[in-house]
């Protein structure tokens, strides 16, 4: 990178174009098969990534921490409580005093503007790693996993029931930039809010709304949900009434294509938005879908690197 030149963030899928998207999974799908063949390159060697969380996190934490390390990279993990950030150093100087010590940054933060706020001040490249906008590192994970499965996404059918939240806007981005139908369903008071709709007018016909569960599940390859209660909800016993119908139980799986999959990002709340009998089921995917998220970020971590190919 140039001193002056913008260093290569993954903020949010709608800032790439379909080939960098694919590049980054064809890397993907290269790496974890080298990693099954025992084979861990050295690629990051010498990289440093800091990861910053204000929320709580398994998957993120442990796929981003072993990714660096089975690439020769290494990590420093930072709380934002234990951080000046929580004495009111803004997240500017923060990320200016980062990009003197460290190679990139991964963060977890609730506001979309604050990840903005640090990434532009930052001359190292930053990587959302969940804000209560957008998860778009979990949608890229989602996109290897389906194709594992069922070959190329191109014109796939997807539902998602539930709340229109974070991983919904990321699937809201792909489904434009990956050409496939997301069908949208969940209840008014829990659905697409004024940006999400605008994000969902530029995706065009990639994206519908469907209010009823039974029609909008009705011909999908893939069925998606995620929990009620997102890091950042206060208003839990009324989302978990509200949402209630949008529950993915056996017999609505069953209204789906035969041979659909379930993805959910995990945490799951079970009994909640998804019945122990579909996500234990045959079609549920989850695990393969948890495992991605570690081969999908090597292969991030290697854009923002400049990495393109090994
Ligand atoms: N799906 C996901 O991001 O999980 P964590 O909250 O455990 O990181
Ligand atoms: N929508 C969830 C995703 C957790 C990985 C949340 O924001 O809490």
């Amino acid at each position: 990178m140039g001193k002056n030149s913008k260093p290569n963030h993954f903020l949010d899928l709608n800032d790439f174009d379909f080939q960098t998207l694919r590049n980054i999974l064809d890397l993907a799908i290269k790496i974890k098969a080298l990693l099954k063949n025992g084979e861990r390159p050295a690629l990051l060697k010498n990289k440093i990534l800091a990861m910053i969380f204000e929320q709580s996190s398994t998957r993120t934490r442990v796929s981003f921490d072993v990714g660096m390390r089975q690439l020769a990279g290494e990590t420093i993990m930072l709380s934002g409580a234990d951080m000046q950030l929580s004495r009111e150093e803004t997240l500017a100087d923060t990320a200016k005093v980062m990009s003197r010590y460290i190679d990139a940054i991964m963060i977890r933060i609730l506001s979309h503007d604050d990840l903005i706020e640090l990434a532009s001040a930052s001359s190292v490249p930053v990587i959302n790693g969940l804000t209560s906008r957008s998860h778009p590192c979990q949608v890229m994970a989602d996109i290897m996993t389906y194709e594992e499965h069922k070959g190329s996404i191109k014109g796939a059918k997807i539902t998602w029931l539930g709340d229109a939240n974070n991983v919904l806007l990321s699937w809201v981005h792909a489904a434009k930039i990956f050409d496939v139908t997301l069908t949208i369903c969940a209840p008014e008071q829990y659905g697409p809010n004024q940006s999400m709709l605008a994000d969902i007018a530029i995706a065009g016909k990639n994206v519908k709304i469907i209010a009823d569960p039974s029609l909008a599940i009705n011909g999908a390859d893939l069925v998606v949900t995620d929990t009620w209660v997102s890091m950042g909800d206060k208003d839990a016993d009324e989302r978990i009434k509200i949402l209630t119908p949008f529950r993915v139980d056996a017999p609505l799986m069953a209204k789906a294509n035969k041979d659909a999959i379930f993805m959910h990002c995990l945490p799951a709340h079970r009994g909640d938005e998804v019945t122990d009998e579909v996500i234990d089921g045959k079609q549920s995917v989850v695990f393969d879908e948890a495992e991605n998220r570690l081969h999908v970020q090597k292969a991030i971590l290697c854009y923002v690197f400049g990495i393109t190919n090994i």
